[in-house]
Order: structure tokens, then C-alpha cells, then sequence
């Protein structure tokens, strides 16, 4: 860099510093806890949750007995992140702040589980993301990715779709997160990254959404606190087209809301589970 350039603004960190995802992650706790149920967890296990944000899988890791690292791109969610755990008093677990594309503070072989459930595949350079998420995993460990589903008719993918709708092109070269839900791309990664096709399982899994109030108002908690939901108002704005967005997300999340109590909202979301076997 010469002396007169000044360093890019990551626009990666910036949107998810961007409003507040805690307030989002709070009506995820239920089904991170029990996805994490289902990893076979023992005690001392050494596990990194890549993309942690505050911790809805990471505490229940470590509830379970890990040793836990907690790593994410966004100062504000590993600083509550940490909150979290002093509050709870565990001793076994700590977050700190790092680019899911670049590991270069962790060695080699370190963890038997990298765990990234709808994190590392927000992050930019995906082949990097996969070589990095192998490198770190001790030889017979796992890595488990939950992944949104592009086209899905479910709630986040129908969310990413019709922001995208009323948002700006993305910059040249952009790649979406969206192509980590996407069978054979997971796969090519990974090759990349040296694991055979066959040790990678993929399969159809599901995370709900609960709010103790009405689907409008879970869509309020988007708009006002959700980085990306943020972004996609504020460009609709700047087009006069905020109450078109506004109308099109009300309709989405009255639709999906299962809930059968009008005072709570309960919206099952379909992702893809991966499951590599390093
Ligand atoms: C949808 S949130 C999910 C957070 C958490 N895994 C959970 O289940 O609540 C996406 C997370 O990925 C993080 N993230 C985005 N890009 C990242 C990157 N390059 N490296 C590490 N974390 C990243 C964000 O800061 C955010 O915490």
C-alpha cells in the first residue's frame, strides 16, 4: 500500500456490527441448542463455532463439557458474546474477534469440531472459508456448517430474496452467501480444500424462529436491528419504494408464522446441514 492509500472499510465486519444481532438470535436459542444436542458432544471435546455471533450454539457447546472458541468478525457480538459467559459463569469458553476467511491466529489440527451455523458462510472468499475450516480440524474431526438455501421458500432465503429486489447490484466479483446452500458448490469447496465428495454429508434440516409477540412485530426487530434487513430499508428509501419492501416482508411473515397463539410467532426456516469428515 503506498503512503497515500487508506485501508478499505470491510464491509463484511461493518454489516454485521451494523444494528444489534443479539436481538435476532434471541428467538433462535431453542433450535441452536437442540441442533447442538445432535453433535454428539462430549466432555473436553475442543470445538470452534466459527461465526458465533453471541453464542446460540457456543453456550450449549460448552454446557455440554467443550472447551469452546468462539469466532467471529464483529467486535459488538463477541463482546456480548463474552457478557454471556461471565454472566453464566462458565469457565470453558471464550470469544474472540476473527475472518472465518482468515484463521491465521489458530494452528493447524486444533479442534475435533468446527461448528458454523449460518456464519462462515457469510464470509467473503468461501474456498479460503473451507481450507481454513479443514486446516484447523484435527485429522477424524468434524465440521458442521448450517447453510440458507437459495430459492428456498422459507423464511431467510425469502428475506435475502426480496431485499435483493429493492437493493443496489452487489459489487463486481461479489459471491452470494447463498451458494454455500447449494449441494455440489459445498462440495467443490471442500474438494478444494482436499476432503473427497464422499465425506461430505449433506442433508435438509430446520431452525424456527419463536417471538413472544406478533409476526409484524418480529419483522420490526428485522428491520430495525437485522444488518442486512437494515441495509435493504435504507435502499429502498433512497428509491421512494419502503412501503412496497414493507408490505411484501408483513405478507412474507404473516404466511409463514405456524404459530396457532396470535400473541406469538413461531416461523420454521429450512437449511442445509453439512457435515464434513476431515
Ligand atoms: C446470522 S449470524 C449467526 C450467528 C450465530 N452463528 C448464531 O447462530 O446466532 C452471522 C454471523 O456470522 C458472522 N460473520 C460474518 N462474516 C464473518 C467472517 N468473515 N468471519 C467470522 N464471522 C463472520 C457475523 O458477525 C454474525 O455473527
Amino acid at each position: 500500500m503506498s503512503t497515500t492509500e487508506q485501508p478499505q472499510p470491510n464491509a463484511n465486519k461493518a454489516l454485521w456490527e451494523k444494528g444489534d444481532f443479539t436481538r435476532i438470535a434471541a428467538t433462535m436459542r431453542a433450535s441452536g441448542e437442540s441442533l447442538v444436542g445432535s453433535l454428539g458432544i462430549t466432555e473436553g471435546l475442543d470445538v470452534l463455532d466459527l461465526g458465533c455471533g453471541d453464542g446460540t450454539t457456543a453456550i450449549p457447546e460448552a454446557r455440554l463439557g467443550a472447551n469452546v472458541l468462539g469466532v467471529d468478525i464483529a467486535e459488538n457480538l463477541v463482546a456480548a458474546g463474552n457478557d454471556r459467559v461471565r454472566d453464566l459463569g462458565l469457565g470453558n469458553i471464550r470469544f474472540q474477534v476473527g475472518d472465518a476467511s482468515q484463521l491465521s491466529e489458530l494452528a493447524d489440527d486444533s479442534f475435533d469440531l468446527v461448528v458454523s451455523i449460518f456464519g462462515a458462510m457469510f464470509a467473503p472468499r468461501p474456498f479460503d472459508v473451507a481450507r481454513e475450516a479443514v486446516r484447523v480440524t484435527r485429522p477424524g474431526g468434524r465440521i458442521v456448517m448450517g447453510n440458507w438455501i437459495p430459492n428456498d421458500p422459507t423464511l431467510v432465503a425469502q428475506i435475502l430474496r426480496i431485499s435483493a429486489a429493492y437493493s443496489p447490484p452487489p459489487p463486481e466479483g461479489f459471491v452470494s452467501p447463498m451458494t454455500w446452500g447449494v449441494d455440489d458448490t459445498v462440495i467443490e469447496r471442500f474438494g478444494a480444500a482436499g476432503v473427497p465428495a464422499d465425506r461430505v454429508s449433506l442433508e435438509r434440516d430446520t431452525y424456527t424462529f419463536d417471538y413472544e409477540g406478533t409476526p409484524s412485530q418480529l419483522l420490526a426487530l428485522f428491520r430495525e436491528y437485522y444488518g442486512p434487513t437494515m441495509n435493504a430499508y435504507a435502499a429502498a428509501a433512497a428509491s421512494g419504494r419502503e412501503a412496497d419492501l414493507q408490505a411484501e416482508l408483513e405478507a412474507l411473515f404473516n404466511e409463514q408464522n405456524t404459530s396457532t397463539d396470535p400473541g406469538t410467532t413461531s416461523i420454521p426456516a429450512t437449511f442445509l446441514r453439512v457435515t464434513v469428515a476431515v
